[in-house]
């Protein structure tokens, strides 16, 4: 063989092992079913396995989903206890056994669930209070039962007073009350706390004044400077905001995952548009893969969830029915994003 074909050979063997290597893909993706035109779960995890999609959150425990899940013991599951039975459930362990028998057990042995989560963005609140309890009766469970699933709940920016720059970043006193016990339990047994971040909310606040491009983690340059640490992209000032306010109670090591990002497509003029919903989201996918973490947490990658699958067109009318990226009825890419 002549050596420009021994290196055509070379480079095809290469690339065969790029292409079979069968890489999950990193992030996951939350599946929300508020929508009367949505398909059905076993289509939707056909989707998940072509996308090579390796976990997923529900925000219930849908039973028509998770009968789908069934057999995939390969994508990791988050579900979710329903806000509206918190109240119920924070009353008796005994209640929380029901629900976990009636909702958990019966997929235990061919669905892959990697989190509970307890109530989504209910702190602070009314219905918030209840958290804790109910965590600590799931999260006993579980251990008694050497389970390996994780005992959670998601919160959302409001929990934050101070959030600019990020080392200001601080508690609401609402927060200090409800959120820091939860975080305090949750840091007993190295849990993360999942927490929502949208940046597409803060830009859209101020479209004239912040930059696109430090909104959609689409620029290198240095926007914030704070004190040592540099920021070229507001998700990393949003992480690290709470990543400080947690410092600030003590919490200095808990981890935090995504459980929600986005940028919807539309309902918004043109500061949503399928070019933009494909920057955002097609950079966040960026930073998880590259296995960075944000400047306060350098050596922590990140582990998030895009929002959403589909389109909901059960949600309130405008950007929150345009999260998805896909169609519901075709199951059609809104944008090429994997
Ligand atoms: C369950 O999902 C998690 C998260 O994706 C994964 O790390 C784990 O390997 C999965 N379990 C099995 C049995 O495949
Ligand atoms: C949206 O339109 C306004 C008014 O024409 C313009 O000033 C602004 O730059 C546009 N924003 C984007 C993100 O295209
Ligand atoms: C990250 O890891 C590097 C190399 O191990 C280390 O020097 C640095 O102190 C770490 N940074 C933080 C914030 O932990």
């Amino acid at each position: 063989m002549d050596s420009p074909t021994r290196m055509f050979l070379f480079m095809l063997a290469c690339m065969a092992i790029l292409f079979n290597y069968n890489a999950a893909t990193k992030v996951g993706l939350n599946y929300g079913l508020l929508g009367d035109n949505l398909p059905a779960p076993p289509e939707v995890i056909n989707l998940y396995k072509s996308l090579n999609i390796a976990n997923i959150r529900i925000f219930d425990t849908n039973t028509d989903v998770l009968n789908a899940f069934r057999g995939n013991r390969d994508i990791g599951v988050i579900v979710g206890v329903k806000n509206q039975d918190l109240a119920a459930l924070a009353t008796s362990e005994d209640a929380v056994n029901t629900w976990f028998v009636t909702n958990i057990e019966p997929y235990l042995a061919d669905v892959n669930i990697t989190f509970i989560t307890v109530g989504n963005e209910i702190i602070p609140g009314e219905i918030g209070f209840h958290v804790l309890a109910v965590m600590k009766s799931l999260t006993n469970l579980v251990k008694s039962r050497s389970l390996p699933i994780l005992i959670s709940t998601t919160v959302a920016m409001i929990n934050l007073g101070q959030s600019y720059p990020p080392s200001a970043g601080d508690f609401t006193p609402e927060a200090r009350a409800q959120l820091v016990p939860v975080l305090k339990f949750l840091s007993q047994t190295n849990t993360p706390i999942l927490v929502n971040i949208y940046p597409y909310f803060a830009y859209t606040a101020d479209p004239v004044n912040i930059r696109l491009d430090y909104a959609t983690l689409d620029t290198d340059a240095v926007v914030v400077q704070d004190g040592p640490l540099s920021y070229s992209n507001m998700f990393d000032v949003i992480f690290d905001a709470f990543v400080w306010a947690m410092e600030k109670e003590g919490l200095k090591d808990l981890p935090m995952v995504v459980g929600e990002t986005g940028w919807p497509s539309a309902g918004n003029g043109n500061l949503t548009t399928p070019k933009i919903a494909s920057i955002y989201n097609g950079n966040f996918v960026k930073h998880v893969e590259s296995g960075k973490g944000t400047p306060k947490r350098p050596n922590n990658s990140i582990h998030g969830f895009l929002f959403a699958t589909f389109n909901e067109n059960q949600k309130p009318a405008g950007t929150e029915q345009n999260f998805g990226l896909y169609y519901p009825t075709d199951m059609k890419p809104v944008y090429k994003l994997f």
